[in-house]
């Protein structure tokens, strides 16, 4: 993780508490100009609703506000010209490797269909597609729910350049279709969805939400709702015992209702969850008294969720304790959760990596190597990165899982 610096002053100004001076790029002055809008357009926002809005809300907005929000407007976010990467983004032996368990959940439900949401830049879908299409299992529709205008272009762009005959099964939509019948793989999509920050103080839990000070946004501290509240409730039941003074972490108001709206959807097959995260209780456990909230700026990760809004993303692991409540509340099953490591390895990364090997040059080879070191890697994504599959009327062991199954741990 690297820091960087508090650029200016005004409302660009970081009040973060690890923020050193480091090497931190300026944004160029279009760029800067589109965040004074959205600042602008969030400050009203905040008037509107009496001076003080939730932490989710001010993340909606500087993620999601149409036109002028860090996933709604023109920023190039992924890949290494944007703000960071992803799996997909490092190799394409990660959709390459995923394509094996998709290909077995096709087989056994006989679905013909995928959806994906949150492609990012779509080089996930291409992959996969490419790979399913040279074992002769390419599914009928790959369906991309994405909200974001700007990353439907780009996802067009780059099936037509990296897999151009699968273009024509590809549809795109912004809301979840009536059903899913096969297969829904989505890759850190989870934790790009708004979440509340709290602190635990000696008169009880405060929502941290967000204010602004005349020159730039600021935290504040307010008494919780009782939404926030019960989530608490269910994390201190979790761990066993009431959070200590001074605990500070984030919490996902939208979670459940979100994993839910999909396992309702899921008429038959499975759903496929790919995120940093764990279970609630290690979400919760003492040692993270900071929480896990992360922005991305060019490649700089850093703790200060008000410098550059709209230029940032914003993220927080992901509890999959709710994803697996929503998935039994609504009429399905966890059919695994595992390691991103451990996934990859059941669904046979090895022997992807020794075929791809064997078709590029030297360098290519080695850049490869050092992928599967980020993927498999404990202090990379190999063990952060977590797997869950939840399951409708699906009667096979999938192959991600059959290495190690850690869903009692949930
Ligand atoms: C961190 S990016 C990940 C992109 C890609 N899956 C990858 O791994 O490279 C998050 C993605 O989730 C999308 N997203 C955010 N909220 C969403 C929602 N409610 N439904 C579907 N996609 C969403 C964003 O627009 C973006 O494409």
């Amino acid at each position: 993780m690297v820091y960087a610096a508090a650029p200016e002053a005004g409302p660009f100004c970081s009040r973060s508490r690890n923020i050193v001076d480091h090497d931190w790029p300026r944004p160029e002055p279009a760029a800067r100009e589109h965040s004074e809008k959205l600042i602008a357009h969030v400050v009203d926002v905040i008037d509107a609703d009496g001076g003080w809005i939730g932490f989710d809300r001010y993340m909606h907005e500087v993620l999601y506000a149409p036109g002028l929000g860090y996933y709604t407007a023109g920023a190039v976010k992924l890949g290494d010209d944007g703000d960071f990467t992803t799996a997909p983004e490092l190799s394409p032996l990660y959709s390459r490797t995923l394509a094996s368990q998709c290909a077995q959940i096709l087989l056994a439900t006989g679905g013909d269909t995928i959806v994906e949401p949150g492609a990012g830049s779509g080089v996930m879908a291409a992959h996969i597609l490419a790979s399913l299409a040279e074992i002769d299992a390419a599914p009928h529709k790959y369906l991309i729910v994405e909200p974001s205008p700007d990353l439907q272009q780009r996802q067009q762009q780059t099936i037509a350049s990296l897999a151009p005959e699968q273009l024509d099964c590809v549809q795109w939509c912004d809301r979840p279709p009536q059903s899913v019948s096969g297969l829904l793989v989505a890759n850190e999509v989870l934790d790009a969805l708004p979440f509340e920050r709290f602190v635990v103080t000696e008169n009880g839990v405060k929502s941290l939400g967000v204010t602004w000070d005349g020159e730039r946004f600021v935290e504040q501290a307010v008494a919780p709702d009782a939404v926030l509240d019960k989530g608490i409730e269910a994390i201190e039941s979790a761990i066993g015992k009431p959070l200590p003074v001074g605990y500070r972490s984030e919490w996902r108001r939208g979670l459940y209702e979100f994993a839910s709206d999909w396992s309702k959807r899921l008429h038959h097959g499975v759903l496929l969850w790919i995120d940093y995260g764990c279970s609630r209780r290690e979400l919760y456990a003492a040692a993270r008294n900071e929480g896990t909230m992360l922005c991305h700026y060019r490649h700089r990760a850093h703790d200060d969720p008000f410098v550059y809004p709209g230029l940032q993303d914003i993220t927080a692991w992901v509890d999959f304790t709710t994803i697996a409540e929503a998935a039994v509340d609504n009429g399905c099953r966890v059919g695994g959760y595992t390691t991103q490591a451990h996934f990859l390895i059941g669904c046979g990364l090895e022997q992807q990596f020794n075929q791809m090997r064997s078709r590029v040059d030297e360098q290519a080879a080695a850049s490869m190597g050092k992928a599967v070191q980020r993927l498999l890697m404990p202090g990379e994504m190999g063990e952060n990165f977590r797997v869950i599959a939840i399951e409708k009327d699906l009667h096979t062991d999938l192959i991600g899982f059959r290495l190690r199954d850690m869903a009692a741990s949930l």
